[in-house]
C-alpha cells in the first residue's frame, strides 16, 4: 500500500515521528535524497509554518528552512515581530524532490501523489501540536493542509477558520518565499516580500 500510513507511530510525539520518518518508504522520494527532513522548533508553539518541500541545502542538513528561502523566510518572521526559534516549521512533503543536471541537483515541485502519501507524517504533527495559527507557505502547503486545491492570489492573507480538515487550529495561507527569492531582480519584489511580511503580521496577532 502506497503511503506513508504504514511507517507512522500511532499517539507519538515530535520526537518519535521525527525518528520514525528516517525509515519512511511512503513513496519513492526517500531513494535519491539524501535524508529525511522532519522539522524544527519548539512542539508547544503557537505558530506552525509549513513549507513544500526541503531544498538542496535542507536534504544535507537535515533541517528545514536552513537555505535561501529559508533564510528569506527568518528575515521576514523577524520583521513581522516574532522571533523564529518560537516557531515550529515543518514542510508539506519531506524528502527533496530533484532532478541531478550535472553535478547539481534542480527543485523539482512535488505532485499531488507525493503530497497525498506524506500527508500522514503532517495529520500526525497536527495532531500533538496545539498552534494558535498554521500558516501555509505556498500551493503545495495549501494543498497539504486543506486537502484541495488553492490559489494564492486568491485566498492568502485572511485567517481561516475550519479550513483544515479534523483540526481546530486556524489557518492561513500566503506566498512560499522560494517564490519571492525568484522576484529578487523583478520590480515586484518589495511588494511580494513586505506583502509576506503583512501576512506573517496578520497570522501573529491572532497566534496568541
Ligand atoms: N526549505 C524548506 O525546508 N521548505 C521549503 O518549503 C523551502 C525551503
Ligand atoms: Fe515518506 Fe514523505 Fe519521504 Fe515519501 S516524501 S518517503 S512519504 S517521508
Amino acid at each position: 500500500r502506497p503511503g506513508a500510513e504504514q511507517w507512522v507511530p500511532q499517539g507519538a510525539g515530535i520526537d518519535l515521528l521525527r525518528e520514525a520518518a528516517t525509515r519512511c518508504h511512503g513513496c519513492e522520494l526517500w531513494e535519491p535524497a539524501t535524508q529525511v527532513v522532519f522539522s524544527a522548533g519548539p512542539p508547544s508553539a503557537s505558530m506552525v509554518l509549513v513549507g513544500e518541500q526541503p531544498g538542496d541545502q535542507e536534504d544535507q542538513r537535515g533541517t528545514p528552512f536552513v537555505g535561501p528561502a529559508g533564510t528569506l523566510l527568518v528575515q521576514a518572521v523577524k520583521e513581522a515581530g516574532i522571533d523564529p526559534a518560537t516557531v515550529y516549521r515543518t514542510n508539506a512533503v519531506k524528502h527533496f524532490r530533484f532532478e541531478p543536471r550535472g553535478t547539481r541537483r534542480i527543485h523539482k515541485t512535488p505532485e499531488v501523489q507525493h503530497i497525498v502519501a506524506c500527508h500522514p507524517w503532517l495529520h500526525a504533527e497536527l495532531e500533538v501540536l496545539t498552534p494558535g495559527i498554521v500558516v501555509a507557505l505556498g500551493a503545495t502547503a495549501g494543498r497539504a493542509l486543506f486537502g484541495r486545491p488553492v490559489k494564492i492570489g486568491a485566498e492568502r492573507g485572511t485567517v481561516l477558520e475550519g479550513a483544515i480538515p479534523d483540526s481546530s487550529a486556524k489557518a492561513l495561507l500566503t506566498a512560499h518565499p522560494s517564490a519571492v527569492l525568484r522576484m529578487q531582480r523583478d520590480p515586484g519584489y518589495d511588494e511580494a516580500y513586505a506583502a509576506l511580511v503583512r501576512d506573517l503580521r496578520t497570522a501573529a496577532a491572532v497566534a496568541g
